[in-house]
């Protein structure tokens, strides 16, 4: 493959300095608008591509890998999720696939710690409750959330953002259980103070439950209303995973119910959508899937992205490849 300017798709505008690293040695075909790149434009734009950046929003599937044509390496999710991307489609089509997985970790933990704090203190409806300018005066049963100091999380999906949590968990007194279908090294644990739990005990014991999950068909629907209903009355439940995690209208009833105390919301089953009696009820804080969203954090992202992208075009191993068997068949020269 000649070994400059590339012809690729970047599906949105990244930041600039992913863009640059990109442009360096690509001839980049981009989305401009500020919305997702409609699915005709999509496939029209990736044939003769040999590669493309995505985002969680566009659907990497057999249409599309047959859509780009025979050229295509490898397609960058420009996210640590993959669930947008039909993997074995990949590597059935020898395609790489890559994701950005680390760079985020430290980020998306603190976005579902800052939702925990919101929903448990009543941040949000604190707010909303002061822009209506209605009277009012300091009362000793005005507004009571629930405490998080001391008290019990749940962590469901024990990997590094789960674990990134667990260590913010240690500061404020907090006692850990977790449920993964992984178990991590008795020194991980350790390090971490964290208790395996099976996940009927761990909803039923935590105070917290904060999701962190990969979206597959195992996980769909992982929280539905059977589940809500072993969680405490009290309790505060968090998903900065992915939406259909969790059964969301079960969710909603379980709120507008009392069955639970409060959800922080990240992430919606049908995004861009939420369903609306969650935006009804005080209990739900719900924030537009803001996880990875900071400055730092979308550039060092971007790099990965480019990087991987680069790599793959360069003949070398992505970084933090995803199909590593697409891999071996490329370097054996059977894909
Ligand atoms: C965002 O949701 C991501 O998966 O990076
Ligand atoms: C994502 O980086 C995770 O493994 O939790």
């Amino acid at each position: 493959m000649s070994p400059e300017r590339w012809p690729v798709l970047v599906t949105r505008r990244l930041p600039k300095p992913a863009m640059d690293a990109i442009a360096e040695r690509c001839e980049i075909t981009l989305w401009p608008e500020e919305t997702a790149i409609p699915r005709d434009r999509l496939l029209a734009d990736v044939a003769g591509k040999v590669g493309a950046v995505t985002l969680l929003t566009d659907m990497v599937d057999d249409e599309l890998l047959d859509a780009a044509g025979g050229q295509l390496v490898i397609v960058a999710n420009y996210a640590v999720g993959f669930d947008n991307i039909d993997l074995a489609a990949c590597t059935r089509h020898g395609v790489l696939a890559s994701n950005t997985p680390e760079v985020l970790t430290e980020t998306t933990a603190d976005t579902a710690w800052a939702l925990m704090m919101a929903a448990a203190r009543r941040v949000p409806e604190g707010d909303r409750f002061l822009r209506k300018r209605i009277p009012w005066v300091w009362g000793p049963e005005m507004m009571l959330g629930q405490d998080v100091h001391h008290k019990t999380l749940g962590i469901v999906g024990f990997g590094r953002i789960g674990h990134a949590l667990a260590r913010r968990a240690k500061g404020f007194g907090m006692k850990v259980i977790y449920y993964d279908v992984y178990r991590p090294t008795p020194e991980l644990e350790q390090e971490l103070e964290a208790e395996y739990r099976e996940l009927d005990d761990l909803l039923a014991e935590a105070d917290f439950v904060s999701l962190h999950v990969n979206l597959t068909e195992e996980t769909h629907h992982l929280i539905n209303a059977e589940r809500l209903r072993r969680m405490k009355p009290t309790a505060v439940l968090v998903n900065s995973s992915r939406g259909p995690v969790i059964d969301e209208a079960a969710l909603a009833e379980a709120l507008r119910d009392g069955e639970i105390f409060a959800a922080g919301l990240d992430v919606f089953e049908k995004e861009p959508e939420v369903h609306p009696l969650l935006l009804e009820l005080e209990n739900a804080v719900v924030i537009p899937h803001l996880g990875s969203a900071t400055v730092d954090t979308r550039i060092a992202m971007g790099l990965l992205a480019a990087e991987n992208l680069i790599a793959a075009l360069e003949g070398r191993r992505p970084p933090t490849l995803l199909n590593p068997d697409a891999w071996e068949a490329r370097s054996r020269g059977t894909a």
